[in-house]
């Protein structure tokens, strides 16, 4: 209510005594809460007088739409990418540089009864019929979960593969050969780029806003300059940016890749974790032709580690399904048994909204240290999903050197050039904020801020 505006800034909220009567819960529970709004810098506590609605901060200006030369590039930034995540590894130095969400918000427990449940009375024959593109039961609970954003995308269309990069790749090698050009968008997420430089592929970056994703106008002109044979795209909660595009800019971008035959690899990893109560479709909902290979994963939201994703190939599907063959042969079973049945009976809907509710109230408070902290001039978004916050410092600022100052006082971050293949953003950081905020990290950000003033 404060959000939407129905609760103004001054607004006294129920006393702690009659939401304890309305809403027949303990003082306990009502102070916890309203700690938890006091967290997010939402209401204060007034001394003898109750909680009020705090005044808004007025929001620190966004990163402008990136302006990534307009040719197309060979990549090489594998060894950079390496060398800049190994210290996130690390589990004493602060995480703001990691690309994953604390492992304590996941259900642990209910997913091993789940795998030893089904591990247990696991047919043994279905080792053989669950050969790619995988088990019969997963891909159906995958395509449920299409159906409930109006989607129909058949279990024939959907392959089993070890997370969302897998299907990425096998993607990217179905519809490209060494020496093709891709569209990529700038920034990207450096996945895509070890993807381009494995297989020899030439890419061209396309200015990309940090709200709205990728410009359309760009898009069609590097089409008809470069012959460009796909596109790989975040086209909802973009990494790192979080940039959501519209439902209908993602219809007309499958349009205009469907007019020009080129195929669309829509990478979805992040797409359970948006915070609003009606998602955003992924574009392979307007896609009418199979040209949209749609890339999901459970790694963000479900399971870390347990290593499962898929693809919906559309025409595509059985040229990648025997990519997947040839290169993996299959995804392990009893992992994608458990996970099905966890679909099914785990109450997965239940974490999800707890998990969402969790990394929205983290990430208001990191927008709130990074405010308190950083020297002023930053530029930053607020995601409506996800756990990372893309912040572009002053010109003068070299977050690689800031990335190896920050180590050395035990805190990691993601400079902007590990995310671009021509090295750019140069002044630009990626924060998680998917972890609990606690006053180490408020620290850590407050040590960042000292750090960015030297610039
Ligand atoms: C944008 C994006 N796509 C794909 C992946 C890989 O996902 P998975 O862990 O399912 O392989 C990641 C992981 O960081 C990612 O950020």
């Amino acid at each position: 209510m404060i959000r939407g505006g129905t609760l103004r800034p001054g607004d006294q909220l129920p006393s702690v005594r009659s939401l304890c009567h309305t809403r027949r819960v303990s003082p306990s529970t009502v102070l916890r809460a309203y700690e938890i709004l006091e967290f997010d810098r939402l209401i204060e506590a007034r001394a003898r007088s109750g909680y009020y609605v705090r005044e808004p901060r007025k929001p620190a200006p966004e990163p402008a739409a990136s302006t990534p030369k307009s040719s197309s590039t060979r990549v090489a930034v594998s060894d950079l990418v390496f060398d800049t995540l190994d210290a996130v590894r690390d589990r004493d130095v602060v995480p703001l540089g990691s690309a994953f969400p604390s492992p304590l918000l996941f259900p642990w427990a209910k997913l091993a009864r789940f795998l030893g449940s089904s591990a247990r009375h696991m047919d043994p024959w279905s080792t053989v019929d669950s050969l790619p593109p995988g088990s019969i039961e997963l891909r159906r609970q995958i395509a449920r979960r299409y159906l409930r954003l109006g989607m129909t995308v058949g279990i024939e269309e959907i392959i089993v593969t070890s997370g969302a990069l897998e299907a990425l790749n096998l993607a990217l090698q179905t519809v490209t050969r060494p020496g093709d050009t891709i569209a990529i968008e700038s920034p990207t997420f450096y996945g895509c780029l070890q993807a381009a430089e494995r297989l020899g592929l030439n890419v061209v970056e396309i200015p990309t806003h940090p709200q709205e994703g990728v410009d359309l106008d760009a898009l069609t002109r590097a089409i008809a300059k470069y012959s460009v044979r796909a596109c790989w795209f975040m086209t909802t909660l973009h990494h790192p940016t979080g940039a959501i595009m519209p439902a209908e800019k993602k219809r007309e971008l499958v349009s205009l890749l469907a007019s020009r035959e080129v195929a669309l690899i829509e990478d979805d990893a992040y797409a359970e974790l948006q915070f609003s109560s009606s998602p955003s479709p992924p574009a392979k909902s307007f896609d009418k032709r199979g040209m949209v290979l749609h890339c999901g994963s459970f790694s963000k939201c479900l399971a870390p580690g347990y290593r499962l994703g898929w693809v919906a190939a559309g025409r595509f599907t059985r040229d990648l399904a025997r990519r997947k063959i040839e290169s993996s042969l299959a995804t392990s079973l009893p992992i994608q048994q458990g996970i099905a049945a966890m679909l099914r009976r785990g109450s997965y809907d239940a974490h999800l909204a707890r998990l969402r509710e969790q990394l929205a109230s983290q990430q208001s408070a990191a927008l709130d240290s990074v405010r308190r902290h950083f020297p002023p001039g930053y530029r930053v978004a607020r995601p409506a999903g996800g756990y990372f916050l893309w912040i572009e410092c002053a010109a003068a600022v070299d977050s690689l050197d800031v990335h190896r100052r920050a180590l050395v006082l035990g805190i990691s971050i993601a400079p902007g050039p590990i995310f671009s293949a021509r090295r750019q953003f140069g002044n630009f950081l990626r924060i998680n904020c998917g972890h609990p905020w606690t006053p180490a990290m408020d620290r850590a950000v407050q040590q960042l801020g000292e750090i960015l003033r030297r610039y």
